[in-house]
């Protein structure tokens, strides 16, 4: 996902710039950029690919060293093919810009400024930004008030910064749902940025900027104001005294919550492993040996283990529904045993974070011997299992320290949707082509859409909600769908990391046995985003409602009826999302819950009890 800097003050700003966007790449991007002030002059300079082909194009730039005022950018492409073109910053005339987000009504305003008369050059919606900008500035305003002015007609969660020509060595920048964080520069100036990373360098007093929150940057400091009616405003200073353990974790009180806030940059970082983006078509796969392998299965089993399992359960919904395959997903132990069915057109897809679970290794090694086709998806490189299979998909979620895996199941899933989708738009018909085309481009607008909601009171809603129920006698996760497997997920990282005893079930399935347990001591989690199965899952809600138990309800925002019958109620982002993508929303939801009933509990988070990260035994 995106990343932002800006610098203003007497360090050579291009470096403090590149050495920020440095510290952001961790967050995935497929281009990048800087701009910096030549007298008054704004040169830029931006490049597709990775960050080290703008460095070698500054050290072409002459003017590079002594700029002392400007501003960066990693991209993650939405809005157009991630080109040198759509690469930020952008140029309006005198306006240059770099924008985190999304703008919504984008089609709404390109449409008005194409009627003024305006030519946007790329294909993003964050150029259109610079037009609103530099009309009002045109027109006398100053560029704080042109900016203010400009972001309250734009609709989405988003941060900008800003420069102009006609006001060097000031950068104006606004935070509205992705995260900026703003600090003083002890030697005098400022520095905003993404996330606190390019600042600890130069100091560890920053402050976190609230939605809706302005900021002027000048050599003098900085200055706050608010959105709405701009007028100043005070924001404290936080001082991050980071130990160097806490640094590895970004602040984050455990590996577990750092790597559950890894996910959007996880998903980017395995959209750019496992697609060609530069292809302008939805579903670009890159030309892999799993594609073959995938096209040519008649019918498909995966076998996997935990968290691994769930995420190819979730797979099977997708490859079933794109594919129009058969798969069956098996829980490696049990199906290694069992003396299974194969047949020669068969694929068997051995799913694993780590690459070593031997229960999994096992079924592939045993496959292959006998002649089935085998493909491995996994985090780790070099692993036993890629070496075994005859063909890889690697997720790129990067270390998963936490033993709870979190980053890795959603990157798992991702993997599973981009090839069901991909081989699947060959096989279907124009509707089903268009239905997969709208997929993909709210897809690539997850990471932005999870950050978001990650940097929401997401958090602080599951936190208060966890203070009631930390004493209940056990839970039940319910689901229908693509929900169902979350629900088991759901279950298995509150048993590992809270030791609460947890039963993930088919919403359906729960008249069949388990609603004796329900009782006033029993908690159960509701997943019922808005599908084709909410309204199944409701019903279900109601009978353990009526027996007592406490419901928490999950769901979307105006699903105002789901929200009156439960206790305690968890709004989901996207409410426009296709159902197919829903499964990611609900993903930090589930993980959240657990991290912070286990955080009430005290136990050892990132080692739970009795827990290998890697199970290398049967
Ligand atoms: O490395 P793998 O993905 O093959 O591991 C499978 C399971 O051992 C793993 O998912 C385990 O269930 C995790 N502790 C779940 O958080």
């Amino acid at each position: 996902m995106c990343g932002i800097v800006g610098y203003v003050g007497s360090r050579p700003a291009v470096d403090v710039v590149v050495g920020g966007l440095r510290r952001l790449e961790y967050r995935g991007y497929d281009s990048s950029g800087v701009a910096h002030f030549s007298g008054s002059r704004i040169e830029i300079t931006k490049s597709e690919g990775k960050l080290q082909n703008v460095e070698t194009l500054l050290k072409t730039v002459s003017t590079a060293p002594a700029a002392r005022c400007g501003i960066g950018h990693t991209r993650w492409a939405t809005h157009g093919k991630p080109t040198t073109q759509n690469a930020h910053p952008h140029r309006t005339g005198h306006v240059v810009l770099v924008h985190n987000g999304i703008i919504e009504n984008y089609q709404e305003i390109k449409q008005q400024l194409v009627a003024r008369g305006h030519k946007p050059v790329s294909e993003t919606d964050s150029e259109l930004f610079g037009f609103l900008v530099l009309e009002k500035m045109d027109a006398g305003r100053s560029m704080l008030d042109a900016v203010r002015e400009s972001f309250l007609e734009v609709q989405g969660a988003c941060s900008i910064v800003v420069m102009s020509e006609k006001e060097p060595g000031r950068i104006v920048g606004v935070r509205n749902g992705a995260p900026m964080v703003a600090a003083a520069d002890p030697q005098g100036g400022v520095i905003l940025a993404s996330d606190a990373q390019p600042i600890l360098e130069y100091t560890r007093d920053v402050v976190f900027m609230e939605h809706g929150d302005l900021v002027v940057g000048t050599e003098a400091g900085l200055e706050f104001r608010e959105l709405q009616s701009g007028r100043p405003v005070a924001r404290p200073t936080s001082r991050l005294d980071w130990t160097p353990g806490a640094l590895d974790k970004q602040g984050f009180d455990h590996y577990m919550l750092k790597e559950i806030h890894e996910q959007p940059a996880s998903i980017v970082d395995t959209l750019n492993g496992v697609l060609d983006r530069a292809r302008a078509e939805s579903f670009p796969l890159a030309a892999q040996p799993a594609v073959e392998l995938l096209a040519a299965a008649k019918r498909i089993t995966i076998v996997a283990c935990g968290t691994a399992w769930h995420a190819s359960m979730v797979g099977k919904y997708w490859l079933e529904r794109w594919m129009r395959v058969p798969v069956t997903v098996e829980l490696a132990s049990e199906y290694r045993y069992r003396n299974p069915v194969i047949d020669p057109g068969m694929l068997v897809i051995g799913v694993s974070q780590s690459g070593e679970t031997a229960d999994t290794l096992a079924v592939i090694h045993e496959l292959k011997k006998q002649g089935i086709a085998t493909l491995a998806i996994t985090n780790t490189r070099g692993s036993s299992l890629s070496r075994e299979a005859q063909a890889t998909v690697f997720t790129s979620a990067g270390p998963e320290i936490g033993v709870a895996a979190t980053k890795t199941f959603t990157v798992q899933m991702l993997a599973l949707l981009c090839f069901a989708a991909a081989i699947g738009k060959q096989r279907l018909d124009p509707a089903g082509r268009a239905e997969l085309e709208t997929v993909f481009s709210q897809l690539v607008r997850i990471p932005h859409l999870l950050e978001e909601y990650l940097s929401s009171p997401l958090r602080t809603t599951v936190q208060s909600i966890a203070r009631e129920i930390q004493r209940s006698r056990g839970f039940f996760f319910i689901g229908r769908g693509t929900s169902y497997p979350l629900a088991l997920e759901g279950a298995l990282k509150l048993k590992e990391i809270a030791y609460v005893h947890a039963e993930g079930y088919a919403a359906g399935e729960l008249k069949h046995g388990p609603i004796a347990m329900i009782d006033g001591e029993m908690v159960v989690v509701v997943l019922a985003p808005t599908d084709a199965w909410r309204e199944k899952t409701v019903s279900n809600l109601e009978e353990v409602k009526a027996r007592g138990a406490r419901v928490i309800g999950v769901g979307h925002p105006a699903d105002e009826m789901l929200k009156k019958v439960s206790h305690h109620w968890i709004p989901l982002p996207g409410a426009e999302l296709h159902e197919s993508l829903l499964p990611f929303v609900l993903t930090p939801v589930i993980q959240l819950l657990s991290y912070e009933l286990a955080v009430l509990k005290g136990t050892d988070i990132d080692k739970p009890r009795n827990l290998a990260k890697s199970v290398t035994v049967e």
